[in-house]
């Protein structure tokens, strides 16, 4: 795995459980139960990069065996914030790993006219802007309601966001920089292009329908 999480910078983790789960996940005869394992163990390893740069502090504990330090995260508490539907796929992996962290629900849908999100539902934690914001949106492809999440948890006062994609398109990921340069953006892959559909090729499909067995 890579070094740094600085803003503004993307990982693509290539760590070979990530590839291989990612491959597994690509494929179309993955089913909807293991298609929904998959995310959330690429979750799992995803969120072991992004927050790799959480800042910890010493402390003294006792082992059995006596007095020793230890490591402990300090600093900001986390708030994971789901962008609705697809995105809650991915929440119960953050979630194993940062038990304690507060949950926000973003839901956006895209007018079919415009093409542009409409933010239908947001609930988020009431002191977000003191927390570590971990946004999750399995495809980032137009980056356009990725950015508009973004948009919503920096206005409820959020300074430090990380975003955690399974794949990404080129196109997705240079509108968030160049929108909201001071995200961090893990994926698991930066795919190839979008379709004239929106789609991300070679992708996946459609995240939420395979997720959740709609198609
Ligand atoms: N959303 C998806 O679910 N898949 C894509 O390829 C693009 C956006």
């Amino acid at each position: 795995m890579s070094s740094a999480v600085a803003p503004g910078a993307v990982i693509e983790v290539r760590h070979p459980l990530v590839l291989h789960k990612l491959g597994l996940l690509r494929d179309r005869h993955t089913n909807t139960e293991m298609f929904r394992r998959l995310v959330n163990e690429l979750t799992l390893l995803l969120t072991y990069e992004a927050t790799k740069d959480l800042a910890t502090e010493q402390v003294e504990i006792e082992t059995p065996l006596g007095p020793t330090t230890a490591q402990r995260i300090s600093g900001k508490k986390v708030a994971i914030c789901p962008i609705l539907r697809a995105g809650m796929g991915m929440l119960d992996g953050v979630l194993s790993l940062i038990t304690g962290a507060r949950v926000g629900f973003i839901g956006l849908y895209r007018d079919e006219e415009t093409l542009e999100p409409v933010e239908y539902y947001v609930k988020l934690p009431q002191d977000i802007a003191q927390r570590d914001v971990i946004l999750l949106d399995p495809m980032l492809a137009t980056g356009r309601s990725t950015g508009a999440a973004v948009a919503t948890v920096r206005g409820a006062g959020a300074s430090s966001i990380r975003l955690i994609a399974l794949i990404a398109a080129p196109e997705g990921i240079a509108y968030i920089q160049e929108q909201h340069p001071e995200v961090k953006i893990v994926v698991a892959s930066v795919d190839e292009r979008l379709n004239e559909k929106g789609y991300i090729v070679p992708g996946l499909g459609d995240a939420g329908d395979r997720l959740y067995g709609t198609k």
